[in-house]
């Protein structure tokens, strides 16, 4: 039976609308649309920030007045179709009853908000739960971050985000997946599947997942953020739109149109990119929300020549919703009045923004999430910590352990130093605007707790973050002297990555390396845990250390995931999803790129590609990461070294693991087209598969290669596949690993 539900407005309109997908929607919402006022309409399309319930400070700048008062007057009038960056069941419930009592047509408000790596639980920066090369892991934080959203009152995530981030520089990388393309197409398609659910839109734990930014924002030039994407078409289809292609195959229904310019056309008024590209090619079928006020910048980029024009503009580009500006409410009216914006463009925007509210089940559950009762049992709940916890752990990267400095033992004498161990937010990391700080664990009470007699483990900060403390290199020296084993913690602040955080030289601050550099000296050997949001230049003094772990933001359990694989309860597994290059200005360094006329040999270096100060490869490259043991990549063997076309091949490898405990390897194939009409990356990553190889035995990996698998964009930009000589590599990271050769033939 069709459900509906009649909803009593102030002014006792009444209105019925069928469930999500019901036959008769399209009708009903057509109808709706045809009693709206042009303000009306506006009003649907417009979203800014909540200033009822609690919400977070310093995420951006307040664009519109977010004052109470007015906001009621501008729901009541219907000049509102959602609210973001509120929490709160109960604060939700009192604002949804407004719009749906005391406005004209009782439509319900949309909420959302930019729930990236969970809620009041916080799992580690999207960039770090990348390092667990594990997308049914990113799924399985997204479910819970999406639970416990949408039992507060949110209905739709500003996330993922499937930026690919090749320019450390740019402070973004952090809320991605990393550099690789197949890597972020994997995560975007298993966030966007987490944060909606299995069982539609209209469950009432799902969010509505949307990716962004649409698009090519991570190609923000020199690593600036909000610059220019000027990127070629091809880099746009090869590196920049297949994640936003599988976020749209997993079922993302929203996306978001970029600040930056593509090819000198703003993104938020590319009507390219917004209608023929994302909807025409990538069969795109929900709304596009600006970014902040992107549609108002189209005036300060040169692009619209005011505010009005901007509005335009990003109408007819494709643009359905507006984010913290008021334009659309102040200009559409007026243009669709003149002849200047079709009214069917929007009454198509209003229709998408209404379908989503439709699939969400707002219509016919308009009070979903705002149950108290429910939000004080799911949020924070003691399974989502174990999965923070799990999470954090799977994203550490071990770089390097000589001689097994790891595991330590629980019993050592321990100092633990660096500025970033006893603060919160230095675990919660970037974008964790609603994290439960009472309930963060850090590093320093991880550790604490994980010793075996807490006499034994000294906590000194040594410095601050970006500068000296007065007596701190002393103190840790002292420390360190009196300590079996240094456990250094150093690196980027959370706020030193994410939006408007770009960098000109990716390192450790130098009031940390100073410290690190007495400590050293102390001769006590030091393990080193590096914090960042994006790919490092680590200096000799770090390198040089005993053993290295790379760590990021890790969230609400960073101490205890941290202390659990410095103290062997389980083995590092993670593995870099972004090269950390020799040095800052080889920015933008990634694995995948174009060899020149002129590479770099270990034999010949003079007129080759490189620079004078480092080679052309990483410091640590792409899909490096150890475990404690090892297992050796002992022989490749191909099916055939012939491919047929249309046929496959099967491409094998013998690990074997020679150590006394069993190992986790992530396994790599890489491909190079070795010449095609279009010169292909030196390396592509094809596959991964993690498998473990229990102590002192042998196992077989095998990874079956297509026809399909081989293909590219031709010079005509189609994919085409082009007989040849193709090699592939098993390999443990972008840069070693064994290779074979195999023909396909004509
Ligand atoms: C960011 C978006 C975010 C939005 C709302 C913008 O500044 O670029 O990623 O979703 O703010 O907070």
């Amino acid at each position: 039976m069709m459900q509906r539900r009649t909803f009593l407005t102030g002014t006792a309109a009444a209105f019925a609308l069928p469930a999500a997908a019901a036959p008769g929607l399209a009708e009903t919402l057509a109808d709706l649309v045809a009693r709206m006022t042009p303000e009306e309409k506006a009003g649907q399309l417009t979203i800014v920030n909540d200033p009822f319930r609690w919400r977070p400070g310093g995420v951006n700048p307040d664009d519109l007045d977010s004052d109470q008062a007015r906001t009621l007057q501008e729901i009541r009038a219907g000049r509102l179709g959602g609210l973001f960056n509120g929490l709160g069941a109960e604060g939700a419930r009192f604002i949804q009853r407004v719009a749906l009592e005391e406005s004209r047509l009782g439509i319900p408000l949309l909420f959302a908000a930019d729930i990236l790596h969970g809620l009041r639980t916080v799992f580690p920066v999207p960039l770090a739960e990348a390092a667990s090369w594990d997308p049914e892991l990113a799924e399985r934080t997204a479910r819970a971050a999406a639970i416990e959203g949408a039992a507060s009152g949110i209905h739709q995530t500003y996330a993922p985000m499937v930026d690919v981030g090749r320019d450390q520089r740019w402070g973004r990388v952090v809320e991605g997946a990393g550099e690789d393309v197949l890597l972020n197409s994997l995560f975007a398609a298993a966030r966007t599947r987490g944060f909606q659910g299995s069982a539609g839109l209209a469950a009432s734990d799902a969010l509505l997942a949307t990716p962004k930014h649409f698009a090519a924002y991570g190609a923000a030039e020199g690593g600036l953020d909000y610059n220019s994407a000027d990127i070629s078409e091809r880099a746009l289809r090869e590196v920049y739109l297949p994640p936003f292609e599988a976020a749209f195959a997993a079922g993302a229904q929203s996306t978001m149109s970029a600040f930056n310019t593509v090819d000198g056309v703003p993104a938020t008024g590319n009507r390219w990119l917004l209608r023929d590209c994302l909807r025409g090619e990538l069969g795109f079928t929900g709304f596009v929300v600006a970014d902040y006020t992107a549609d108002r910048e189209l005036v300060a980029h040169g692009f619209a020549e005011d505010d009005r024009d901007a509005a335009r503009l990003a109408m007819l580009a494709g643009v359905d919703m507006v984010m913290m500006s008021d334009l659309y409410l102040r200009y559409l009216p007026g243009l669709i009045a003149e002849g200047a914006v079709p009214a069917e463009r929007v009454d198509e925007a209003v229709t998408r923004v209404l379908r989503a509210k439709a699939a969400l089940g707002l219509f016919a559950d308009p009070y979903r999430g705002t149950d108290p009762e429910v939000e004080r049992r799911v949020v924070g709940s003691p399974a989502h910590r174990q999965l923070a916890r799990e999470a954090g752990r799977r994203s550490v990267v071990l770089l390097k352990n000589d001689a097994d400095l790891l595991p330590l033992p629980r019993t050592a004498r321990i100092a633990l130093i660096g500025p970033l161990l006893e603060d919160s937010a230095q675990a919660a990391g970037p974008w964790s605007i609603f994290a439960d700080h009472a309930r963060i664990i850090p590093l320093a009470e991880g550790f604490r707790a994980a010793v075996a007699d807490p006499a034994n483990l000294t906590v000194t900060p040594g410095c601050l973050p970006e500068a000296p403390l007065p007596g701190g290199i002393a103190a840790a020296v002292v420390a360190s002297e009196a300590a079996e084993v240094v456990i250094l913690v150093l690196g980027e602040t959370a706020s030193m990555s994410a939006e408007a955080q770009s960098r000109v030289t990716i390192d450790i601050p130098p009031p940390q390396l100073a410290l690190a550099e007495a400590v050293a000296a102390t001769g006590r050997p030091v393990v080193m845990v590096v914090k960042s949001g994006r790919g490092l230049e680590l200096p000799n003094v770090v390198l040089d250390s005993g053993a290295i772990l790379f760590a990021w933001f890790l969230g609400s359990e960073e101490g205890p995931a941290v202390a659990e694989i410095v103290f062997g309860d389980h083995a590092p597994s993670g593995r870099l999803p972004v090269s950390l290059p020799f040095r800052s200005g080889q920015s933008p360094y990634y694995y995948a790129h174009r060899s020149t006329g002129r590479p770099e040999t270990p034999a010949s270096r003079d007129y080759k590609a490189r620079y004078r100060e480092a080679p052309n490869r990483a410091r640590y490259p792409f899909g490096h990461g150890l475990t404690y043991g090892a297992v050796d990549y002992e022989a490749i063997r191909l099916s055939s070294d012939q491919m047929e076309p249309g046929g496959e091949i099967v491409a094998t490898l013998r690990l074997a693991n020679r150590g006394q405990s069993p190992v986790e390897e992530v396994v790599q194939l890489y491909l190079h087209d070795l010449a095609a009409s279009v010169a292909q990356p030196v390396r592509l990553l094809k596959a991964f598969r993690r498998v473990s190889v229990p102590a002192g035995d042998q196992l077989e990996v095998s990874f079956t290669l297509r026809h399909e698998d081989l293909g590219f964009l031709g010079q005509d930009l189609a994919p085409r596949v082009e007989p040849g000589r193709f090699r592939l590599w098993l390999a443990p990271d972008a840069e070693s690993g064994l290779p074979a050769d195999f023909t396909l033939t004509a």
